[in-house]
């Protein structure tokens, strides 16, 4: 699927705010893209995908689990804000017939991470992070690390994650822990670079 007809199918399905948001996702992750060796146009298609499904009501994602079960996996046992990127990848490749594994493994992924994460899916993911209009405490720092590092970006930005739900008393997806646990390996001057 090119660009230009993924943002046809996706545009209807989000409100300004949002689609607003998946443009700047997708002008972040083709500049990572570029910096990093991926390709830009697989970049531009998984950013354009990637919350495709975030305003679907909880009812029709259920139905879209439950009507492929093979791709859905235990979804439903893991916590409800996880959703949207399975349900996203499913859309993507049940009705409009994406078949890029990369790409829909990039959306899928988008909010949790995984263990194993390929540099696709490390983009989308920081893009998703710090794409223009995001403006948490600490983003223009994950915006430079980004741009230098992908697996320190993603330690960084997997501990935020993870203490931000803690903080809300929500409940962390295991998977967020597993990608961690997975990229430590990979960040060895992370402490120091906490640091400064
Ligand atoms: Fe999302
Ligand atoms: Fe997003």
């Amino acid at each position: 699927m090119k660009e230009e007809k993924a943002i046809h199918l996706v545009k209807p399905m989000l409100g300004k705010k949002r689609w607003e948001h998946t443009l700047n996702v997708r002008d972040m992750a083709v500049k990572l893209a570029k910096i990093h060796g991926e390709d830009p146009e697989k970049a531009a298609l998984a950013a354009i995908l990637h919350d495709c499904a975030k305003e679907l009501p909880k009812e029709e994602m259920l139905q879209i689990f439950r009507e492929n079960g093979t791709m859905a996996g235990n979804v439903e046992e893991r916590p409800q804000p996880v959703w949207h990127g399975v349900c996203a990848a499913i859309i993507a490749q049940v009705r409009w017939g994406v078949e890029d594994e990369e790409v829909l493994s990039a959306i899928r992924c988008h909010t949790t991470g995984r263990p194993g994460m390929t540099r696709l899916d490390k983009i989308i993911f920081l893009a998703d992070m710090t794409s223009k209009e995001r403006d948490f405490p600490g983003v223009e720092r994950l915006r430079k690390l980004a741009k230098k590092d992908l697996d320190q970006a993603m330690c960084s930005a997997l501990e935020s994650t993870l203490s931000f739900v803690k903080d809300k008393k929500q409940t962390a997806d295991p998977m967020s822990a597993a990608a961690l646990e997975d990229l430590l390996g990979n960040c060895p001057d992370k402490e120091e670079d906490q640091d400064e």
